[in-house]
């Protein structure tokens, strides 16, 4: 029986999956390797580059025309700029490959006695050039992780694989893959042994392109999960397909964390005689972001990195006057597959934009003093009390906590999110909309409401904006995205917090509440 696979490369005979080829364009890659190219491919984490990359190698040795090997280098980080302990490791992985994958012992052979005589600098020229002329039949490397080497470790593979390719492909492998997550000509490499950081492009100037794997499409997310109903009877509702590809517009892993969490954790729909319904999707989603898995996990640990929140940081806040993030950030931050590949910038999928917000305010969301219970009245959420209970914190706090915030620019809607969250945590949940130059934070609460008969929901809209120009302005710019975004949700409730960031400005005008009609809907209008 087999399944969806959330840890590591695809196993074939054991996970569901695509056909790994399928994820290149082989004609593409064909060419480059019958001109003798060297090149780049890199995706952002969990996006079937190994994968793909091996099965690439068992193609090309099946051919019978290549010599092909596969290494991982990861293993050589932790030797950071030792670049004698890490040229160790990379030959030594080198020849342990070569004897599984094709039952070659020359690199075993040859390494040590190199590594002696010529050092360091040298020992991977010096072994690849011998390996390479040892048979007539070319030799192919492909080399995955190669960003996880660090400094003069890095530049020295670059500048030996530089070094030993015009001698191919009767010298020295005839194509070298690099593979990784970001494209080396932006790599910034911080090697103690020079003055200024050296660039990837000129420590590896032969690269041919770069080629970028992409997430999987409609299509295919389809005929994963089409895979499991094969296999197992069980249906995926159409609603429910159309669900794991909107939450995550086609990255590969969250496709298969989707779905596993669906129809094989427990409090999935484990009796194969029953369809996987809309609604075990969108528990799955929220499971699956509680649990923060290693691949959501490291993704919200780069939000501390400073170039990232330069690009993150507008988003959240909605200003469109924010920014000042270089190409070079947002070519990192896209790299990462945090966000889009095409302007304008957007949080990648879903699934990040529910993860990102979250875990920028967890620790507040965590610190806040406010009992849910306070905000719950005969099974429904008591949302006036609830934003009188913000209104009057954040006039007393926010000071001290937005600057808490590493995003501070938007820290108030954070805050506000944290507040919610908080709340909402003991049962329901928030559904947000937010992006670069939308001037506002559209927030929809959902509260369940009633334990027995069919379950209805209380359904409240809450808009956050930060104040352009007038109180009045902003209010009444603010009404019709309300109203609008109430309609969307069919909520009758709709809240509208305007931030007034204008400093000196006391509370005293600051702090309002008022209702507002607006094309026959009320709306609570906040100013704080
Ligand atoms: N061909 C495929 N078919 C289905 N899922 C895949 C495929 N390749 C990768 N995946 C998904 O992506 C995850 C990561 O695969 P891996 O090859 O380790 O990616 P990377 O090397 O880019 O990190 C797998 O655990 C699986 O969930
Ligand atoms: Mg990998």
């Amino acid at each position: 029986m087999r399944f969806f696979n959330t840890s590591g490369p695809i196993i074939a005979e054991k996970h569901y999956h695509l056909p790994p080829l399928s994820r290149f364009d082989l004609d593409d890659l064909d060419r480059l390797i019958d001109e003798w190219q060297y090149f780049v491919l890199h995706a952002p984490r969990q996006t079937g580059k190994t994968t793909a990359l091996r099965a690439l190698r068992d193609r090309l040795t099946g051919s019978g025309d290549y010599r092909c090997v596969y290494v991982n280098v990861e293993p050589a980080q932790t030797a950071r700029e030792d670049v004698e302990r890490g040229m160790r490791t990379i030959l030594g992985g080198i020849g342990d490959e070569a004897i599984s994958a094709l039952g070659d012992h020359t690199v075993e052979e040859l390494w040590p006695q190199l590594l002696e005589r010529r050092g360091p600098d040298a020992a991977l020229q010096a072994t690849l050039g011998r390996w390479a002329a040892a048979e007539p039949k070319p030799l192919v490397l492909l080399i995955d992780e190669i960003d996880a080497l660090i400094g003069d470790t890095l530049v020295s593979v670059l500048r030996q694989l530089r070094a030993g390719y015009a001698d191919r492909p009767r010298h020295f492998p005839q194509t070298v893959i690099l593979c990784g997550v970001r494209d080396v000509r932006d790599y910034r490499i911080h090697a103690s042994s020079e003055k200024e950081p050296v660039l990837g492009g000129s420590a590896f100037n032969v690269k041919a392109e770069s080629l970028r794997m992409g997430d999987f499409r409609e299509g295919q997310v389809r005929d994963l999960l089409a895979q499991h109903t094969a296999e197992t009877g069980q249906p995926f509702a159409q609603a429910a397909i159309a669900e794991v590809w909107r939450l995550s517009v086609g990255q590969p892993w969250l496709v298969n964390a989707l779905a596993r969490e669906a129809c094989f954790q427990r409090d999935g729909v484990r009796d194969r005689s029953q369809e996987v319904t809309l609604d075990a999707v969108q528990e799955a989603r929220e499971r699956l972001i509680l649990r923060r898995d290693t691949h959501l996990d490291q993704l919200v640990h780069k939000l501390e990195e400073p170039r990232v929140r330069r690009v993150i940081e507008p988003v959240l806040s909605g200003d469109p006057d924010a920014g000042g993030f270089s190409t070079e950030d947002l070519q990192y931050v896209r790299d990462l597959g945090m966000v889009r590949q095409t302007a304008p910038v957007a949080i990648a999928n879903p699934i990040y934009q529910e993860v990102i917000p979250r875990e920028l305010s967890y620790p507040q969301q965590e610190a806040l003093p406010h009992d849910p219970a306070w905000f719950v009245r005969d099974g429904y959420l008591d949302m006036d009390a609830l934003m009188r209970a913000f209104q009057e914190f954040f006039r007393d706090h926010s000071e001290h906590w937005v600057e808490r915030f590493q995003y501070k620019e938007a820290g108030p809607q954070l805050l506000l999110q944290a507040f919610l969250q908080r709340v909402v945590n003991s049962g329901g949940r928030i559904e947000r909309e937010y992006g670069v130059g939308r001037r506002r934070i559209d927030l929809a609460v959902i509260w369940p409401v009633g334990d027995v008969g069919p379950r209805r929901e209380q359904r409240v809209v809450v808009e956050c904006k930060v104040v352009r120009g007038s109180v009045d302005a902003t209010v009444a710019e603010g009404l019709p995205q309300t109203a609008t975004y109430m309609d969307r949700w069919g909520a009758e409730d709709g809240h509208l917090a305007v931030f007034d960031r204008t400093s000196g400005k006391p509370w005293s005008e600051r702090i309002f509440r008022r209702t507002e009609a607006f094309e026959g809907r009320e709306i609570t209008v906040w100013g704080m």
